[in-house]
C-alpha cells in the first residue's frame, strides 16, 4: 500500500500530497521540523518535540493556528494509518504560502505535514564500534539566533555532513568563532571526564538543544552522575576517557576519535564504548521502555 501522509488535516497517499509553489518553506526555508522516534507504536517523547517546535514556532512568528494537541492528534494518525511500530516521523511546519516576502502581519496559513516511515536504528555492531567525527571547514556564530531552533534551514549542517561523507566519517562537529566545539551536524556531543563526570557544551555556545541531550542530562542525575554544561577545545579531548553524540533516531552513539582537516587524529579514551556511555546507552533503553512499552 502507498505510504501516507498527514497534509493540512487530511491524511494522503503521497502521490496525491503536494504543497503550493509559493510555499515560504520551500521558497525561504521558513519552517520547522521535529524527527521522531515511535517505539511498540508509540511516539517517544512527543510532547517535548511538540513543545520545542512550538515555542520556536512564536519565535519565527510562524502561525498562531498551531497547537499541540492537533499536531499531536496528526502524529499519532500518520502512524496508525500507515500500521508502523517501529518508525521515524516527522513534522514539518513552514510558513505557507505568503504573497510577499515574509511579512509577519501577511496571512497565517502555516503548512502542515508529518510523513512516518519504518525505522530500524544501525546494528549493535555499529555502537560497538562508535562514530568516527571530522571537524567542518567553517565555522558557525555562536549568537545565530536560527542554531538554537530546528529549522528547515539546514543547509549548514547539510554541508558539514558532506564534508564528513567525502572523508569517509560518520559525522562533523563544527566549532563556533570562538574554537569551541559546539555540536555534530545532526547531534548534540558529551564527554566523560576521568572522573566519570559528563560534559557537554552549553547552549549558549550556538547549538540545538536536543530533546535526546536533555533526556540524558535527567537520566545522568538520577543515576548520580555529574553533568557539567561547559565549552570545550579540540585541544582538550585527550583529556576525556569517553565522548558520545546523542539524537532522536541515534540515540545514544559511542564516539571514538575526532579528525581535523590536517588529518590530526585524537582518539577518544580507548576508542572503545566506555562505562559510562554504556550505562547511560542502557538507562535510555530502560526509559523508552518504560515509556512506550503496552
Ligand atoms: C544540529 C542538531 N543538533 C542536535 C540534534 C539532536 O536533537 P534531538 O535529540 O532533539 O533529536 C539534532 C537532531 O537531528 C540536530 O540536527
Amino acid at each position: 500500500m502507498e505510504e501516507l501522509v498527514y497534509l493540512n488535516g487530511s491524511l494522503l497517499p503521497r502521490s496525491q500530497a503536494h504543497i503550493s509553489v509559493f510555499d515560504h518553506g520551500f521558497l525561504y526555508g521558513y519552517g520547522l521540523f521535529e524527527t521522531m522516534r515511535a517505539y511498540h507504536g508509540k511516539i517517544f517523547l512527543l510532547e517535548r518535540h511538540l513543545n520545542r517546535l512550538l515555542s520556536a514556532s512564536l519565535v519565527l512568528d510562524l502561525g498562531s493556528k498551531l497547537n499541540a494537541a492537533e499536531l499531536g492528534t496528526a502524529c499519532r494518525d500518520t502512524l496508525v494509518a500507515n500500521n508502523l511500530e517501529n518508525a521515524r516521523l516527522r513534522l514539518t511546519v513552514s510558513r505557507g504560502e505568503v504573497n510577499s516576502f515574509p511579512e509577519p502581519s501577511l496571512g497565517n496559513n502555516p503548512t502542515v505535514l508529518v510523513t512516518a516511515s519504518d525505522y530500524s536504528p544501525p546494528p549493535p555492531e555499529t555502537y560497538a564500534k562508535g562514530f568516527r567525527a571530522g571537524v567542518a571547514s567553517f565555522h558557525r556564530y555562536s549568537q545565530s539566533p536560527i542554531l538554537r531552533l530546528k529549522s528547515t534551514s539546514y543547509l549548514l549542517n547539510i554541508r558539514a555532513k558532506l564534508e564528513a561523507e567525502a572523508a569517509g566519517l560518520d559525522e562533523s562537529m563544527f566549532l563556533n568563532e570562538h574554537g569551541f566545539i559546539t555540536e555534530g551536524s545532526i547531534s548534540n556531543l558529551f564527554l566523560v571526564t576521568p572522573t566519570s563526570s559528563l560534559v557537554t557544551p552549553p547552549v549558549e555556545s550556538g547549538l540545538l538543544p536536543g530533546i535526546t541531550r536533555q533526556v540524558i542530562m535527567e537520566l545522568a542525575a538520577s543515576l548520580g552522575i555529574d553533568v557539567v554544561e561547559s565549552e570545550v577545545k579540540l585541544t582538550d579531548l585527550r583529556q576525556f576517557e569517553e565522548a558520545f553524540l546523542t539524537n532522536s533516531l541515534r540515540e545514544i552513539m559511542p564516539l571514538i576519535e575526532v579528525r581535523e582537516s590536517n588529518d590530526k587524529i585524537t582518539s577518544i579514551g580507548s576508542r572503545t564504548p566506555g562505562p559510562v556511555t554504556r550505562r547511560l546507552m542502557a538507562a535510555y533503553k530502560e526509559m523508552v521502555e518504560q515509556h512506550t512499552s503496552r
